[in-house]
């Protein structure tokens, strides 16, 4: 099998692990999708199950998307490196396992990052860090700090670049509605709790 089809496959399903379905079903048996704002991912689990819970689902999702990078790394070197940090996180948002209801891809998006260009990611998560400290919208620090990425990218390569914009648009596209809510200065800020019935 080609090396960069192998790494695209393995790296999807790698992206299919998530954290915070597990971690729902396991501390709380609860489908994390059916809470808060339905989303799998980081932000959501802080505000449904709190912040142990959703520190290891950042840790688990973040470390899905790097270990893929390395799995690419070591199956057919650098660009199939950055096939898999595209399919790790096309895997996290979209799992066919679990019938394709995923995350936004932050945490598993910023783990493939770190392990391709850590220097440039960490400038990212900076900037997500200081705008979510700024602004308590975790959606608007996720979508500025990915949105800085090609402009770091933009002189790595060609192939480089091109992830950089994937990755951009695909946070963008999974935070539509979070943008809509923004606009509409009705998104939900860090801290806010949600009930489980
Ligand atoms: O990590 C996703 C975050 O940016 C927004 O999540 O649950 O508020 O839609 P959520």
């Amino acid at each position: 099998m080609n090396n960069y089809f192998l790494s695209a496959l393995i790296s999807y399903f790698l992206g299919n692990f998530s954290t915070s379905y597990i971690i729902g079903k396991t501390m709380a048996k609860i489908d994390i999708r059916d809470h808060g704002s339905g989303n799998a991912g980081t932000t959501n689990v802080l505000r449904t199950l709190g912040k142990k819970a959703a520190l290891w689902t950042f840790l688990g999702d973040g470390l899905k998307g790097a270990v893929a990078v390395f799995v690419g790394l070591k199956l057919g070197g650098k660009n199939a490196a950055l096939i898999s940090a595209l399919f790790v996180v096309l895997g996290h948002d979209w799992p066919v396992l679990l019938k394709f209801r995923g995350g936004k891809g932050v945490a598993t998006t910023l783990g493939s990052m770190l392990a391709i260009y850590p220097l440039q990611a960490i400038f990212c998560m900076l900037i997500g860090i200081i705008t979510i400290y700024k602004s308590r919208y975790v959606s608007l620090g996720s979508i500025l700090g990915i949105c800085a990425f090609p402009f770091f990218m933009f002189f790595k390569g060609k192939n480089e670049f091109i992830l950089s914009l994937a990755l951009m648009f695909l946070i963008l596209f999974t935070h539509r509605t979070n943008i809509k809510r923004l606009i509409n200065k009705k998104e939900r800020k860090i801290g806010q709790k949600v009930e489980i019935r």
